[in-house]
């Protein structure tokens, strides 16, 4: 009989962390629920993490000190804000917690010390953690190898009025994958938005729009259109459980890896060749 798998919670508090919470105590055979940070602020520091996230009280008490959250973890998994992920990264490696990462709108300087982290430690970083998008990620790259410039590649993303960053982490990966596909840099390729007197489109770039409205929970396309046809790759996200449930999975894969950077391609076992 193996032991459950014990998890810490970074952002326990909040949306993901909530139903992640939910999600471990409806399997407690598999995972026990060992640590949930927030921030010091919080007016629910201190009260139990299990009865916050609207289930059974489990003993585990909200803290705001992330030594004391990780104490007894064999992994933990985060999603809260950029602005939290240097200090998250720095106290897993010092305890030596293996980190499943979903907090999406890192700059270039976080990305740095995410690669620089997983040196040393296991580190799972995924800007969307459901297997249809990751599937949708592979394909994408796929199309856009085989599709030459012809087909004009545009990125349609629809996410609830609370999201705080745009496009959405899933858009630019999906962008990214576009543009290896196609054996270029995203960066030089996007045009992030327009408006006014754009002039025509630019031949081999990549287009992005963006809708924020509602209880979206998720909604992405990659659309190539040609002169002749046009081709959509969709993906809806319909509960966010969704991403618990593959940060759960990434989380059991995690444990007890070699230090290194993965992605859900990596947990999937996904290698699409070109
Ligand atoms: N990768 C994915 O599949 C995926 C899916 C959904 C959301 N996300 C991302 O996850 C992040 C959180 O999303 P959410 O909807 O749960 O947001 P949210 O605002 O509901 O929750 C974030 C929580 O983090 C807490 N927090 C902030 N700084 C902290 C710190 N230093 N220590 C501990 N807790 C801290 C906040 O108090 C809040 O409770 C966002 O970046 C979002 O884009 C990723």
């Amino acid at each position: 009989v193996t032991e459950p798998l014990e998890i810490s919670i970074l952002g326990a508090a909040g949306r993901m962390g909530r139903t992640l919470i939910r999600l471990l105590q409806a399997q407690p055979q598999r995972y026990r629920l060992c640590g949930a940070l927030t921030i010091a602020a919080d007016p629910l520091l201190g009260k139990d993490a299990g009865l916050v996230a609207g289930g059974e009280a489990c003993g585990v008490p909200l803290v705001a000190d992330a030594g004391t959250a990780l104490a007894h973890a064999r992994v933990a998994i985060d999603f809260t804000l950029p602005a939290a992920t240097a200090d998250h990264l720095r106290a897993c490696a010092s305890a030596g917690i293996p980190l499943v990462l979903g907090t999406t709108g890192l700059d270039e300087a976080l990305r740095g010390t995410l690669v620089a982290t997983a040196r040393t430690l296991p580190v799972l970083y995924a800007r969307n953690f459901s297997v249809g998008v990751t599937l949708l990620t592979a394909l994408a790259q796929l199309a856009a190898a085989r599709l030459d410039e012809d087909y004009d590649a545009e990125i349609i993303e629809a996410h609830h009025r609370h999201k705080v960053d745009a496009p959405s982490g899933t858009a630019l990966a999906l962008g990214e994958a576009v543009a290896q596909g196609r054996g270029g840099a995203l960066a030089t390729l996007a045009d992030w938005s327009r408006h006014g007197d754009t002039g025509p489109r630019e031949r081999g770039h990549i287009g992005f729009s963006v809708i924020r409205g509602g209880s979206i929970v998720g909604e992405h396309t990659v659309l190539f259109a040609a002169d002749e046809e046009r081709l959509e790759l969709s993906h809806r996200a319909v509960d966010r459980s969704v991403f618990a449930r593959g940060a759960l999975r990434a989380a059991v894969w995690l444990a007890g890896r070699q230090p290194g950077l993965y992605d859900m391609h990596d947990v999937l076992g996904l290698h699409i060749a070109q």
